[in-house]
């Protein structure tokens, strides 16, 4: 696994969160035998960290408040509610924690899928909320792989009048952050680990395996 100062040294560009619970609980995750179940609820708890960690510059306003104590004024989230975007399907399992900690944001969906023998990402489904260049946009889907899939949900979510957009996934490839910081050099990427390179059909050495199929059980 890379560090952030090897990630510096290779001219990557992205955010690697180190916290102890995180790595713990995906090493947990990349465990072959865990239950769905288990999968499932260790990506929902890594993603509140995920989503500490993404949103944590986000402008704040103050707003009066009378305590039972004394009237005060106290700092609250400023401007229109964020959106967070899921790839479907395996990026509802980071939503659904992202939705715990900010329950009134905005979701949005695009359905992609990675073409197994081109690896080239196949658009099924496109649903967003209105105005999205007012918002700060938060795309979640755990792999970056070759980074085809967030690059064209990214450019899709662009089309659509997305500006100001961030990228949060669980594991990555070092491939897959250069193919995005120089597809989207605007979006900054978040993740919890970035493994060593990918395999021959596209899948991160020594990753998680497939994380929709992880996560629905569904192989
Ligand atoms: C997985 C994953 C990403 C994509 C990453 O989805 O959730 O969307 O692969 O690979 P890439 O970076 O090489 O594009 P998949 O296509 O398996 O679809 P699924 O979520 O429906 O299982
Ligand atoms: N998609 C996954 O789910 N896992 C990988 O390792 C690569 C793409």
């Amino acid at each position: 696994m890379l560090t952030q100062q090897d990630l510096e040294a290779k001219g990557l560009s992205a955010t690697l969160l180190t916290h102890p619970l995180v790595v713990h609980k995906l090493t947990l995750m990349r465990d072959k035998t865990l239950s769905s179940a288990a999968f499932r609820m260790l990506l929902r708890e890594i993603s509140w960290l995920l989503c500490f960690e993404v949103t944590k510059d986000l402008p704040l306003e103050m707003r009066a408040v009378e305590t039972p104590v004394a009237p005060m004024e106290g700092p609250v989230l400023k401007g229109k509610k964020l959106a967070f975007i899921s790839i479907l399907r395996a990026g509802n399992g980071l939503l659904d924690g992202m939705l715990d900690v900010i329950p009134s944001a905005r979701v949005g969906h695009v359905g992609l899928f990675r073409d197994p023998k081109t690896l080239q990402a196949v658009e099924y489904y496109y649903k967003v909320p209105s105005n999205m260049h007012d918002r700060l946009i938060i795309v979640v889907d755990p792999m970056l792989a070759t980074a085809n899939s967030a690059i064209a949900a990214v450019e899709r979510l662009k089309q659509g009048g997305a500006k100001n957009m961030r990228f949060v996934c669980l594991i990555s490839s070092p491939e897959g952050i250069k193919a995005f910081n120089e597809a989207h050099p605007d979006v900054n990427v978040v993740t919890a680990a970035v493994d060593t390179h990918l395999n021959e059909h596209g899948y991160i050495v020594p990753g998680l395996g497939d994380a929709g199929d992880r996560i629905f059980g569904t192989k």
